[in-house]
């Protein structure tokens, strides 16, 4: 089988992005790591792996249009059949978004549709919600709202504080981000409309799919 040519978009961390690289997918080819900060520790992790890696500093630029314009350049350049976020933090347009359709993910701290956005873990505990997880979902114009493709669910503990939650979380993210992704290099995973495929079927959260 033919290898996917991946690019990750990173600004921090790095920790989805060393698990997916650990995973170490036969079908997997990370053509390249792209940040938008110079100093992510997620760098290095590409540096190690000897993967290639850039550096596209946003505050370099006069606007977002210029950043996105310099940024789908630099990625084209690799030519991806997948495009991830791994904890990339720069909201991106609809115009950037389209250019990536169907061949673009992410990973969130929350068991989306709830939680969308920042603060994920206080905000669950605020809540009172019982429980929490992971999603990794098809990015598309609007913030956090795309298509969910898996997710993992986790207890949220009666001593739980933020940190506690969110290292359980992300224990949870490190395993379901390189499953999404394998998914899609098997080919296997589509969007149709609004809608994310696995085999040809809708994927349906509350049944067969909650891991
Ligand atoms: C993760 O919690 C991910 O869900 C969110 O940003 C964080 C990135 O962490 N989108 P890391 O950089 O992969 O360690």
């Amino acid at each position: 089988m033919e290898k996917l040519p991946l690019v990750a978009l990173i600004s921090g961390r790095g920790s989805n992005l060393k698990a997916i690289i650990d995973a170490a997918d036969p079908l997997l080819e990370i053509r390249a790591v792209i940040s938008n900060r110079p100093q992510a520790k997620g760098l290095l992790y590409a540096q190690q792996a000897g993967i290639a890696n850039d550096v596209l500093d946003h505050t370099l630029f006069k606007s977002r249009i210029d950043f996105e314009s310099a940024l789908q350049t630099r990625i084209d350049y690799y030519q991806p059949k997948l495009l991830i976020l791994a904890g990339f933090m720069r909201i991106l347009s609809p115009k950037f978004v389209a250019h990536y359709q169907s061949r673009f993910i992410n990973i969130h701290p929350s068991l989306l549709p709830a939680f969308r956005g920042l603060q994920t873990h206080k905000r669950v505990l605020e809540s009172g919600m019982k429980e929490h997880g992971a999603s990794v979902h098809f990015v598309t114009e609007d913030l956090d709202a795309g298509s969910v493709i898996i997710q993992a669910r986790i207890p949220v503990l009666p001593n739980d504080n933020e940190e506690s939650l969110a290292a359980r979380v992300l224990q949870e993210e490190h395993r379901i981000y390189p499953q999404a992704i394998h998914w899609f290099a098997q080919g296997r995973l589509q969007l149709q409309g609004q809608r994310a495929l696995l085999d040809g079927n809708p994927i349906i959260l509350d049944k067969g799919n909650l891991q």
